[in-house]
């Protein structure tokens, strides 16, 4: 992958949203209605650069990038998103489905609304209900600039041909459980057509709806639902089974001592306040994944947000690990 344009200035979702999951701007004929011929060839011709016009996929690597490089989908040798990554839960172990524009083993068929609906809504095009190891109950806000932006770089990825590999599961009736949990936590979050701009609600939306900062920093409760009595106050037992530490603003056991360019500084080079380097998971999401951009791709105006956020969130005492 090249990382030419890494350092991208776009701020994500700042152009102009599009209403609607996936819908197309219409097509507007010349007004004169005896050039109905030259119309319906003009439509031919303009609407497929139309319909790729949906999304901007350089602005969508930066939503990649921030929502991690979506490394669940990547294996640490790659190819970017192809899939295959072994995700353990204490439900049975999932592999992280193939997301490049493969036709026959990723999703080069799907249509953007499809693509978008599997994202928000955790549903795959088949009708089937995705388990909640995919955090499309976070996704479930992201703006709708923003996922159409996202499923156009996705559309630019090399397509890789590699097929799924079926989860390991011990709970019955899977796919049910998976629809029952939905209907029971995932919120019904309304995507605004575009992101927010102030930067503290622009910090929360890209913490909790893109970068997902929530998902592995707020422990679960047994059902595999994030406890929101402990919003980011951290986890023994992380999405690998790695603890991950509490990042509210708690000084005694979580960040509170913590700056907000110490916060940035992490974001962008995984470097911690004590100098240490972050490791495991933290790591993949600041670096990327199989040479995939991470959090150290994001423009510094969008991790100073998500940082003054993290800063305003409520302290909550929680210790994490043995420190
Ligand atoms: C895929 C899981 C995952 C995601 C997503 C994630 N983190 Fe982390 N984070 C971790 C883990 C695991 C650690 C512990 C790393 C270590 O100790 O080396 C960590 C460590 C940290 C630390 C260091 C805290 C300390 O006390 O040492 C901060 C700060 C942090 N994360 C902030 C964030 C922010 C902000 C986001 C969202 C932009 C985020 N993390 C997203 C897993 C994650």
């Amino acid at each position: 992958m090249a990382h030419a344009e890494a350092a991208s200035p776009l701020p994500v979702g700042t152009r102009h949203a599009v209403s609607g999951e996936g819908r197309r701007p219409p097509y507007h004929p010349p007004d004169t209605a005896c050039r109905v011929p030259t119309a319906l060839l003009l439509a031919v011709l303009v609407w497929p650069a139309v319909a790729a016009a949906a999304g901007d996929a350089a602005r969508g690597r930066v939503v990649f990038a921030i929502a991690g490089g979506c490394g669940c989908h990547t294996t640490s040798d790659g190819p970017v998103a192809a899939g295959g990554r072994e995700l353990k839960t204490p439900f049975g172990t999932f592999y992280a489905p193939n997301i490049t524009p493969d036709p026959d083993t990723g999703i080069g068929r799907w249509s953007d609304a499809e693509i978008i609906t599997a994202i928000r809504a955790g549903e795959t095009r088949s009708g089937r209900v995705e388990a909640p190891v995919m955090p499309y109950y976070q996704y479930a806000g992201m703006s709708d600039g923003d996922v159409q932006d996202l499923v156009a770089y996705l559309r630019t990825l090399a397509p890789v041909r590699r097929a799924n590999r079926p989860a390991e599961v011990r709970i019955p009736f899977a796919h049910l459980a998976y629809r029952a949990w939905r209907l029971l936590f995932a919120a019904r979050v309304n995507p605004a057509a575009a992101a927010p701009t102030d930067p503290l609600a622009r910090g929360r939306y890209l913490a909790d709806h893109v970068a997902i900062c929530t998902d592995c920093h707020t422990p679960r409760d047994r059902f595999g639902a994030p406890d929101t009595g402990l919003y980011l106050a951290g986890t023994e037992t992380g999405p690998d089974g790695d603890p991950v530490p509490n990042i509210t603003p708690d000084r005694a056991t979580g960040i509170g001592k913590w700056t907000e360019n110490d916060i940035v500084q992490l974001l962008q080079t995984g470097m911690k306040r004590d100098m240490d380097n972050v490791q495991g998971l933290m790591g993949e999401v600041v670096d990327g994944v199989g040479g995939g951009p991470g959090y150290a791709q994001v423009p510094e105006s969008e991790l100073r947000s998500i940082a003054k956020y993290l800063r305003t969130v409520p302290p909550v005492r929680h210790q994490v690990g043995g420190d």
